[in-house]
């Protein structure tokens, strides 16, 4: 099991809420989807969705979910310095990320990277790691759940 499957589970936070929109047919990127709840809802609710990761296991573990439990979307591993694909892809209807700021590195690469994806819309489930309030200081932010932003 992977240390952050025992976390706070932000990726479910985020999944609650990605089962509520109206989204057939966007196209959604997830980033560090981990386990991928927010990618499968998405999926469930009829978006196109590419769900990525760094990680090969969390990337051949959602697959593998994916198909067991007759979810169709894609998963690939990409890093967020070297997006070539998530920009090929751009622009995004929909970008999700489930506590992705536990290394403050993870936040300046962000704040370069999302705005490159060109989505009107980016939602971010955030725990609360130290990393969060800077971040989140460069946009306009709507708490939609309990932490749970819509980033504009
Ligand atoms: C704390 S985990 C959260 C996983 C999942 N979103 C959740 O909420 O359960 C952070 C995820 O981001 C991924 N990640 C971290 N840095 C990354 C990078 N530079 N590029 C791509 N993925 C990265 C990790 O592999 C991990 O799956």
């Amino acid at each position: 099991m992977p240390y952050w499957a025992e976390l706070w589970p932000s990726g479910i936070a985020l999944a609650r809420v990605v089962a509520e929109l109206d989204i057939g047919g966007k196209r959604v990127l997830e980033l560090g989807a981990g386990l991928g709840l927010p990618s499968l809802a998405a999926a469930l609710r009829g978006a196109d969705v590419l769900a990525t990761d760094w990680a090969d296991d969390a990337v051949t573990l959602l697959e593998e979910n994916a198909v067991r439990n007759g979810i169709v979307l894609r998963a690939e591993r990409v890093r967020w310095d070297e997006p070539g694909l998530l920009l090929e892809g751009a622009p995004w209807d929909l970008v999700l990320g489930a506590d992705l700021l536990y290394e403050e590195r993870n936040a300046n690469l962000l704040l370069e990277l999302l705005p490159r994806l060109g989505a009107r819309d980016v939602l971010l489930a955030e725990p609360g790691r130290p990393a969060a309030a800077g971040f989140l200081a460069h946009w306009d932010v709507e708490e939609l759940a309990d932490r749970v932003y819509r980033l504009r």
